[in-house]
C-alpha cells in the first residue's frame, strides 16, 4: 500500500496579519528590494526547473554529479534515518540519495518541504510510486514553518538536507538565524547535509545568471506578476529589465530588475503606492558564493561538526555532511 501525505503548513504562506509586510518594507527603502521567496509561485518554480537545465547554470548539474558519486557513502555514514529536505522542488537530485538509502534501509521516511504546492504534490506522487516502501510526507510551507513543526516531532535519527546552495540566497544574518533554527531541530548525533556553490571567476558566474535564452530574466520578471496576483498589483513587466552582476567584494551575485520609465505602481491589497524613477532598480536576490573551509567553521559555531566534504573535479560546488 502506498503511504503518501501532503500537509499544508499555511496555505497562503503569509496569510497572517502581517501578509505582505516584507513587500511594503522592501519597496519603501532607498534601494528597493523584494524577498526571493516571491519568485516561487507555481510558474516561477517551473521556470526555476528550466534554469537548472541551462548550459550556463552549472550548480544543479554539478551538485547532482557529486550526489551521484557519493550518495552511497553518505548513506553508509549516517545509516538509516529520517530524511528531511528543505526546498525540495521537484526532488530530482534527491533520487540519488533515496536510491542510496533504499540500500541501507528497507523502510525510510522522507519529508520534502517546499512553498510550491503544485511541484511538491506531483513530485510526492511520483516518488511514492518509485519508492513504495518509503513513507513520504510532503509539507507545503516555508523553511521557518517547517522547522518549527519538526522541532516538536521526535524521531530516532534524522538528516536534514539543504541542497542547491539555497543558503546563498540568505543574507549573513538570515543565514545565522537559519542555522540556529536547523540546530534546534536536530538532536545530538543527527545529521545536516549542505550543498554550497563555491567562489569562482565572474566570467563563469555572471553568464549563469544572465543566460542566453532569457529564462533567468523571465524568472526574475515573474516575481512582479506574482505580486500582481497575490496583492492585486498593476506592475507592468514590460517596463522592467533583468540584470545580474557579481559583487566581488561581498562574493555574491546580485539580481536586479531595472525600471525603464518613471511610473507609479499600486498594490491594492497592501494599499501601497510606489513611485519608480527612470533607471531605478529593485534588488530581488543575492546568491552568495562560499569558501568551503570558512563554511565549515561557521557550521562548527552552531554545533555542527563536519564529518566529510565532497566537491567536483573543478572545485566548483561543495557538499558538507555534518553532525549535531
Ligand atoms: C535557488 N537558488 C539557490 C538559486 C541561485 O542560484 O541562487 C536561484 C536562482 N536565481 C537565479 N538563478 C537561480
Amino acid at each position: 500500500m502506498l503511504s503518501t501525505s501532503i500537509k499544508i503548513l499555511n496555505e497562503h504562506y503569509q496569510s497572517l496579519n502581517n501578509e505582505g509586510i516584507d513587500v511594503i518594507q522592501g519597496l519603501t527603502r532607498n534601494q528597493k528590494n523584494l524577498p526571493p521567496k516571491y519568485f516561487y509561485d507555481d510558474y516561477g518554480s517551473e521556470l526555476f526547473e528550466q534554469i537548472c537545465e541551462l548550459p550556463e547554470y552549472y550548480p544543479t548539474r554539478t551538485e547532482a554529479w557529486i550526489l551521484h558519486q557519493y550518495a552511497d557513502e553518505i548513506a553508509q555514514i549516517t545509516g538509516a534515518c529520517e530524511l528531511v529536505e528543505l526546498g525540495s522542488g521537484s526532488s530530482t537530485k534527491t533520487l540519488f540519495l533515496l536510491d542510496a538509502y533504499q540500500k541501507v534501509a528497507s523502510y525510510c521516511r522522507y519529508i520534502p518541504i517546499d512553498v510550491s504546492q503544485g511541484i511538491l504534490k506531483s513530485s510526492v506522487l511520483k516518488l511514492q510510486h518509485k519508492y513504495p516502501t518509503f513513507f513520504i510526507e510532503g509539507l507545503i510551507g516555508t523553511y521557518e514553518q517547517a522547522l518549527i513543526k519538526l522541532e516538536s516531532a521526535f524521531t530516532t535519527s534524522r538528516m536534514i538536507f539543504f541542497l542547491g546552495s539555497s543558503l546563498g540566497n540568505f543574507s549573513p544574518q538570515e543565514c545565522d538565524d537559519f542555522l540556529k533554527q536547523v540546530t534546534r531541530t536536530l538532536q545530538v548525533g543527527d545529521y545536516f547535509l549542505l550543498g554550497i556553490d563555491l567562489q569562482k571567476p565572474k566570467e563563469i558566474l555572471e553568464p549563469a545568471y544572465n543566460d542566453s535564452k532569457g529564462v533567468t530574466a523571465a524568472f526574475n520578471l515573474n516575481m512582479l506578476s506574482h505580486l500582481n496576483w497575490r496583492f492585486q498589483g498593476n506592475f507592468d513587466i514590460n517596463l522592467f529589465t533583468h540584470q545580474a552582476i557579481y559583487n566581488q567584494t561581498d562574493a555574491q551575485i546580485e539580481m536586479y530588475l531595472h525600471c525603464q520609465n518613471s511610473h507609479k505602481v499600486f498594490l491594492k491589497a497592501l494599499d501601497l503606492q510606489v513611485l519608480f524613477t527612470d533607471g531605478e532598480s529593485i534588488l530581488t536576490e543575492i546568491s552568495r558564493k562560499f569558501d568551503l573551509v570558512i563554511m565549515q567553521k561557521q557550521l562548527e559555531t552552531h554545533g555542527l561538526k563536519t564529518l566529510k566534504t565532497w566537491t567536483d573535479t573543478k572545485h566548483s560546488f561543495g557538499l558538507i555532511l555534518c553532525q549535531a
